[in-house]
Formats: C-alpha cells, sequence, structure tokens
C-alpha cells in the first residue's frame, strides 16, 4: 500500500478535478483508469478486465471498440475533420443524421434535430425553444418549466436549474427563477400511496395543481425523464405519461422528455415515449445516440414547436431564428459516429435484447432482494436498473454514507472483475445493451458474493 505522501502525488489525482467527486477521498481510492474496451468488457492500465456493467456512464449502448464506428470515424476524418453549421454552411453527416433521427423518432411526430455537444446542452436548447416559442407564439409570459423530483437534466444553469435532487443544486443557489419541482412516482418512498398507478395518479395530479397554482399561461413546459436515472432509477407507472400528456395539453403546455439515457433502447423499446405511448414536443438525446464514441447531444422538436421559426423575412439574422448555438453543433464526426451506431442499434436489435435480458436481470435481481436483508428496492425497465441498499429492511433505514457500506461492496465487486455505479444509496446498472443473460449471471453472482460478505463484516 501506498503511503499518504505518495498518494497525494498519484498522476491520476493530483492535477485533475473530477466531476462530482471528493477530492481526498479519491486521493486516498485513486480511480481505476480505463485504457482498453472491447464489447461489454473494458481493461485498465495495471492490466485488470471488468464487465462494463455502467456502458461508461449509461452511454456506451453497443459495446465498446466496434469496427463499424471506428471506420466511419476515419473515413470521416480523411475527408473533414470539423466545419460550422451555423446556417450558411452545413456538413454532411450532420444533416444525413437528422435525416435518421428524424426518420427514427417520426413515431413520435419529431421533424427536426437541433445538435449539440451532450445532455445538457441538448436540454438547455429545448429550455431554450421552449421560451422563444412561446414568445413566437405571441405569449412571451409563458417561460416556466416543471420537471420533477429527483429529476436529472444535466448541469449547465438551465438545465441544473430543472434538477430535482438537492446535491446538484444546493451549491449553486439561487437558480434560476421559474424552475419548479413536482413530485414523483417514487413507490419505495412516498407519503402517498403503496399502489404504483395511484401514486401515479396523484404525482399528475399534483402537477396539475401545480400549473394552475403558477396561473397555466405562465408555464411554457414540463421536462422530465421517462425514467429517472440519476436520481435512482425511478420507474413511472404505465398511466403516468399519458395522464402526464393530457395534462400539458390541457393547459397548453409544451412536453419536453428527456430522453438522454433512456434513448435508442435502454428501455427495450427504442424511446421511452414510446414505452409509455406518448408523443412529447421535444424529445432530448445524447449518450446512446453515438455511444458516447464522441460527444453529441441532440434536441429533437415537433411540427408544433418548429412552426413559429418559419418566417417569410429574407435575411438570415431575424430574431425569429433560434438564437442559439454552439461551435460544435453537428460536429462531423459525432454525427458519423453516430449514423454507424444507430445503425448497429437497429441491424441488431439491441432494444430487443435490451428488453428480454433485462427482464431476467430484473428476475434474478427480485430473487437475491428476496434472501438479502440490506436490499430494500430493485427496480428497473430493460437495461436501466437500481438497487437500494438499506440498513433496516423494517424502516427503510439508510446506512450512512461515511460508514462506506455500498463502498465496499462495490470494491469487492471491482476485485472480482464487476464494474458497476454506486450512486448515494443505490447500485445503478446499465450495461452495454449487448449484454447476455450469461453475463447477467457473472454480476449479480459477483453481487451477491460482496455483499454477503460486507454484510457478515459489518454485523462483525
Ligand atoms: C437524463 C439525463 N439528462 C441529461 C444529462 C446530462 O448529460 P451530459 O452529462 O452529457 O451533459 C444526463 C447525464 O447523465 C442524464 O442522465
Amino acid at each position: 500500500m501506498p503511503g499518504a505522501i505518495e498518494r497525494a502525488n498519484d498522476p491520476l489525482t493530483r492535477n485533475i478535478v473530477y466531476p462530482f467527486a471528493n477530492a481526498t477521498f479519491l486521493a486516498k481510492h485513486p480511480p481505476i483508469c480505463i485504457e482498453g474496451g472491447e464489447g461489454v468488457f473494458i481493461t485498465d492500465t495495471q492490466g485488470n478486465r471488468y464487465l462494463d456493467g455502467q456502458a461508461g456512464l449509461w452511454n456506451v449502448n453497443v459495446g465498446h471498440g466496434r469496427p463499424e464506428i471506428k471506420q466511419a470515424i476515419i473515413d470521416q476524418i480523411d475527408k473533414l475533420s470539423y466545419y460550422s453549421t451555423f446556417g450558411l454552411t452545413t456538413n454532411k453527416p450532420s444533416v444525413d443524421l437528422a435525416e435518421m433521427l428524424c426518420r427514427m423518432t417520426a413515431p413520435e411526430g419529431m421533424t427536426r434535430a437541433f445538435f449539440s455537444s451532450g445532455g445538457s446542452e441538448a436540454n438547455e436548447a429545448a429550455i431554450k425553444l421552449a421560451r422563444q416559442y412561446w414568445r413566437q407564439m405571441g405569449h412571451p409570459a409563458r417561460t416556466k418549466i416543471i420537471s420533477l423530483r429527483r429529476g436529472y437534466h444535466g448541469v449547465t444553469l438551465g438545465a441544473l436549474s430543472a434538477n430535482g435532487y438537492t446535491y446538484y443544486r444546493e451549491q449553486f443557489e439561487p437558480l434560476l427563477p421559474g424552475f419548479i419541482q413536482t413530485e414523483t412516482p417514487y413507490l419505495y418512498r412516498n407519503p402517498f400511496s403503496d399502489d404504483h398507478e395511484e401514486l401515479g395518479r396523484i404525482c399528475a395530479e399534483l402537477l396539475e395543481r401545480e400549473i394552475i397554482y403558477q396561473g397555466p399561461t405562465s408555464v411554457a413546459a414540463f421536462l422530465a425523464e421517462p425514467v429517472q436515472g440519476a436520481g435512482g432509477v425511478i420507474v413511472p407507472p404505465p398511466g403516468f405519461w399519458p395522464r402526464i400528456r393530457e395534462i400539458c395539453d390541457r393547459h397548453g403546455v409544451l412536453m419536453i422528455a428527456d430522453e438522454v439515457v433512456t434513448g435508442f433502447g435502454r428501455l427495450g423499446s427504442m424511446f421511452g415515449s414510446r414505452a409509455w405511448g406518448v408523443k412529447p414536443d421535444m424529445m432530448v438525446f445524447a449518450k446512446g445516440i453515438n455511444s458516447g464514441y464522441v460527444p453529441l447531444g441532440a434536441t429533437m422538436i415537433n411540427a408544433r414547436v418548429a412552426e413559429p421559426f418559419n418566417t417569410e423575412e429574407d435575411a438570415q439574422f431575424t430574431p425569429r431564428a433560434f438564437a442559439h448555438g454552439n461551435t460544435y453543433a453537428g460536429h462531423p464526426l459525432a454525427c458519423a459516429a453516430a449514423l454507424a451506431n444507430l445503425k448497429i442499434v437497429e441491424d441488431e436489435n439491441l432494444p430487443a435484447n435490451a428488453g428480454e435480458v433485462g427482464s431476467y436481470f430484473m428476475a434474478r435481481l427480485r430473487e437475491l432482494q428476496s434472501r438479502q436483508p440490506n436490499i430494500g428496492d430493485v427496480r428497473g425497465m430493460g437495461l436501466m436498473i437500481g438497487i437500494e441498499m438499506v440498513a433496516d429492511k423494517a424502516t427503510k433505514k439508510q446506512f450512512e454514507l461515511t460508514e462506506g457500506f455500498s463502498h465496499k461492496i462495490w470494491e469487492r465487486c471491482v476485485a472480482k472483475g464487476i464494474l458497476i455505479r454506486n450512486l448515494a444509496e443505490t447500485f445503478i446498472i446499465s450495461p452495454p445493451l449487448t449484454l447476455t443473460k450469461g453475463q447477467v449471471d457473472m454480476i449479480v453472482d459477483t453481487f451477491d458474493a460482496a455483499l454477503t460478505a460486507v454484510a457478515a463484516e459489518v454485523r462483525g
């Protein structure tokens, strides 16, 4: 074991500020430096191999090192590495990708794509599109954004203001005015109901009451994830989203589905909106759009949202144009990677595999939950799964974070070559969508053994 001074000098930690990470903790527990990846497996600089149960960060949906994507990036860079899409110039991969995305989301009614570099930016664009939409529709007072508690939409100030988790918000208060969060249907912990559908009805009603309280003519949009991810994998009941669509329609509010994690197959259907049978007004993509091979985000809009941006004026810089854009919007390498990635998702029918393997995964975890006293809740859909740990099942009391219970389990899993994400009280499992049932067994058996060992250690 290196001593404190060597650790303070650890090249992995001494010069980087890592996202959402305690530097002192990291100096003691340096991160695993990943340097290789193939399929669902990754390797570190020490030569250890892991099954990637988190698909990078919910994003490497087709798996690591896919030669088709590598080739698409090389072919594109041989022709052109970058060119701007700011209006009077564009590039072919971004045009082709927009066309492909519109084809894929045609059942949801999407007609145009706006590109950015990731999920936060794509949500930021959605929020700004909503505001400008209402301005151009003659309702400039419709500016408020309602989202859900436990929701995660990113870190830029607009997306952050929509987040419904104190941890992400508190260091940056005051956030933007006009962002409001209502209750999420979190079955395991809520004061309202033990019945999932009833809980969904109550949460939908609370949203409607909030819209009415705020004054419907002040509300621009409702923004939510079809299944909440970073908030702990909160799956709403089937009736929730259709009910929300009705409520949005009743009050003229735009509906934005943040599909950054759920888009492109993770839930067992191509999109979360499709799984719930709703047509949002905007769909927000990133992550699985190109499995993280090159940063990319996209905000899809339907004809309703696109309409007021059409103008008869014969000038480029009219105030009616969407007044927003980043240098890397429609980056050709990112779009080329996305075209190759989405072809794999469709050709290999990865949503179907996520659904089938995900059901098997959930069945195995439910069995584990029935005999492990520290698994409070297991929830998920497709290959988006959360395991909520508790110190006491009867009271649902949580462990103190400083007890490190989950971290010890995580360490044992890592030592056995299984990488899953330990996010506060919940383990998040979001592997590549190519996962097999045999690989599910590897994850579940390792987690089971790690939990049993740590629980025994804690009980003494
Ligand atoms: C649902 C959702 N929206 C938005 C984001 C933000 O995406 P990014 O980290 O690419 O900015 C994330 C990231 O995890 C997410 O899970």
